[in-house]
C-alpha cells in the first residue's frame, strides 16, 4: 500500500468551467451518421429516423456542443448538398473516408437531432476544396434572419428562423497533407483571415476557431500556429488542438501518463498565443478549442481491410478496453486543470466511430470510456480548482517523474458540492489519501471504476465494466491500484 496526500483550498481557483469543455463530435464517417444516429426503419427509430435507444445515451452524457460535419470530411463537403429535400439531394464520392455519400443527413437533420439531444450545433466549413465564398454563402443560410437568396432559401426549405449557429471552425486539420486542399501555413493563414473577415462581417456574434496543428508531432508545430495567429489574431477567437493516445507498444505505464503530453501540447499553443498577443501589444487572448481528443489505434489494423466506396462502412470503430477509460478519466483531469485557456474540447467521437456509444440494430450500448466522461461531464461543472497531491512517481518510456496519483477538483457553488476527481495509475498499489480541505465538508459518494482487467471491454453482450459506489470518508481516502474515482462531497 502507498501512501499519499491531497491538500485542496476553496479559494485556489484555476478558472469557472465553460460547459463547452464536455462537447462531442459527429462526423460524416463510418457508422457515425448512417447507423448510429440516424436509421429510418429500425426498430429503435423515431418518426424522423434518429435512433432513440442512442438518444438516450447522448443524453445521459449531457453534451453541451456537437461538431459537424467533420473532420476530415468538410474539407471536400458541399454543404448545399445537405439541405432541402431529400429525393433532390446528390449522391457523391467522399475523398476523406473513400465512401460514398448519399447526402440523405445535412444540416437539417443534425440541427432536428441536436434539439432532440439537447446540444448546440459546431459547424465547420470547409477550406480545404472551397474557401470565402461558400462558408459566407452557409452562414447566411444558417444564421441570416430573412429577405437573402440564401437566408430565403433556408425557409423554402422549412425553417423559418434562423438556425443562430455561434462557434464555427475554420476548417480542419489543414496542416495535415492527408487533408484535400491541404495548405502551408500561409496559405491557410490567408484563406481563414479572408474568411473570418466575410463571418464576422455578416454575424458578429459568432465565435471562431482557426485549425491549430494537426497533433503534436507535426513538423510544421509551433511555427503553423504562430503564422495562423500572426495573420488572423484579431478575427478569431480559438485556436485548434487535436490529438489522438495509442498504447501500441503494450506499455500500460507509458499509455497512463500520456495526460502529461496532452498537458505540454496545451501548455505549448498558449505559450504561442501569448506570444502573438504580445507581439500584437494587445489585450485580447486567443483561447484553446481542443476540439478532437481521445483514445484511437485499436481499429488501426482492421480499417486497412475496408473497401472502397461502401456507405456507411465499419471504420475506426475502436473497442475500449478498462485502460483507456483510466487514461480518458487521466485525460479529462487535464482539460480541467487547463480550463483558464481551454474552453471548448469534443470527445472525438460520439458514436460508433472512435466512440463512447456504440451502436447495432438491435440496440446501443456504453463503452469502457463513457464513464469518465460522464462522470466529469454530470460532476465537473462550475469552478475547477487545484489539488496539491503529495505522492511516489515512477519513470516510463515516455516520461520520467510521473506522479502515481493525479487530481483535480471541481466545486459547484449552486448545488453546494465538491468533487475530486482522482486518477491511481499505480498498476501495483493500492493508494491510502489523507484529505485535507480549507473548509468542512460532507461526503457524498465515493465513485470508482477498478478491478478490472486491463484490457477488459463491454460489448453488445456483456457491459462488464461499469463504475460502482461506496462510503466516503472525510479525511482519508483508499484508491485501488488502476482505478478511476470521483470522490464526491456538499459543503
Ligand atoms: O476523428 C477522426 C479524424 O481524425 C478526423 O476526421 C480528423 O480531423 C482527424 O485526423
Amino acid at each position: 500500500m502507498k501512501k499519499a496526500s491531497v491538500s485542496l483550498n476553496f479559494k485556489s481557483r484555476i478558472s469557472d468551467i465553460d460547459n463547452r469543455i464536455y462537447g462531442s463530435f459527429i462526423e460524416h464517417l463510418g457508422r457515425a451518421v448512417y447507423e448510429g444516429i440516424y436509421q429510418p426503419g429500425n426498430r429503435n427509430s423515431d418518426s424522423d429516423g434518429f435512433r432513440t435507444d442512442v438518444l438516450e445515451l447522448v443524453k445521459k452524457l449531457n453534451v453541451p456542443i456537437v461538431r459537424y460535419p467533420g473532420g476530415n470530411f468538410v474539407s471536400g463537403y458541399n454543404w448545399e448538398d445537405g439541405v432541402g429535400p431529400k429525393d433532390k439531394r446528390p449522391v457523391k464520392l467522399d475523398l476523406a473516408w473513400f465512401t460514398t455519400e448519399t447526402n440523405e443527413f445535412g444540416m437539417q437533420e443534425f440541427d432536428a437531432w441536436l434539439k432532440k439531444a439537447g446540444a448546440e450545433m459546431m459547424m465547420a466549413v470547409n477550406l480545404g476544396t472551397r474557401g470565402p465564398d461558400e462558408a459566407r454563402n452557409l452562414l447566411e443560410y444558417a444564421n441570416f434572419p430573412g429577405g437573402t437568396y440564401w437566408s430565403d432559401l433556408r425557409k423554402a426549405h422549412g425553417h423559418e428562423k434562423p438556425y443562430g449557429i455561434r462557434t464555427w471552425c475554420l476548417g480542419n486539420e489543414m496542416d495535415g497533407p492527408w487533408q484535400m486542399g491541404h495548405k502551408t501555413a500561409y496559405e491557410y493563414a490567408r484563406t481563414a483571415t479572408e474568411t473570418a473577415r466575410l463571418m464576422k462581417w455578416i454575424d458578429p456574434s459568432i465565435e471562431l476557431v482557426a485549425c491549430g496543428s494537426s497533433n503534436f508531432n507535426m513538423p510544421t508545430f509551433g511555427e503553423w500556429e504562430h503564422t495562423v495567429l500572426r495573420e488572423a489574431y484579431e478575427l478569431i477567437d480559438y485556436v485548434s488542438m487535436h490529438e489522438y493516445y495509442s498504447n501500441d507498444y503494450d506499455d500500460t505505464p507509458s499509455f497512463l501518463a500520456e495526460n502529461i503530453g496532452m498537458d505540454r501540447f496545451i501548455k505549448a499553443v498558449v505559450a504561442i498565443c501569448d506570444m502573438v498577443k504580445a507581439e500584437k501589444k494587445t489585450d485580447k487572448t486567443i483561447n484553446i478549442s481542443f476540439d478532437e481528443w481521445n483514445v484511437w489505434y485499436h481499429s488501426k489494423s482492421s480499417d486497412k481491410l475496408v473497401g472502397l466506396w461502401g456507405r456507411a462502412p465499419h471504420r475506426l470503430e475502436d473497442v475500449y478496453n478498462f485502460e483507456d477509460a483510466l487514461l480518458v478519466g487521466g485525460l479529462l483531469i487535464t482539460l480541467l486543470k487547463n480550463s483558464d485557456r481551454v474552453k471548448i474540447a469534443c470527445l472525438a467521437q460520439l458514436v460508433n466511430v472512435i466512440a463512447p456509444i456504440m451502436s447495432n440494430d438491435e440496440k446501443a450500448w456504453a463503452q469502457t470510456i463513457f464513464y469518465p466522461f460522464l462522470h466529469a461531464s454530470s460532476f465537473g461543472r462550475g469552478t475547477a480548482l487545484n489539488v496539491d497531491v503529495q505522492c511516489d512517481t515512477y519513470d516510463c518510456r515516455k516520461y520520467k517523474g510521473v506522479p502515481f496519483v493525479d487530481s483535480v477538483a471541481v466545486r459547484n457553488d449552486e448545488k453546494r458540492e465538491l468533487t475530486v476527481f482522482i486518477l491511481n495509475r499505480s498498476l501495483d498499489d493500492d493508494v491510502t489519501v489523507s484529505m485535507d480541505f480549507s473548509e468542512n465538508v460532507k461526503p457524498i459518494e465515493h465513485i470508482y471504476m477498478s478491478e478490472y482487467g486491463l484490457k477488459d471491454v463491454n460489448t453488445a453482450e456483456k457491459a462488464d465494466v461499469v463504475p460502482s459506489s461506496k462510503e466516503l470518508k472525510a479525511d482519508s481516502v483508499v484508491l485501488d491500484k488502476a482505478s478511476w474515482n470521483v470522490l464526491r462531497y456538499n459543503y
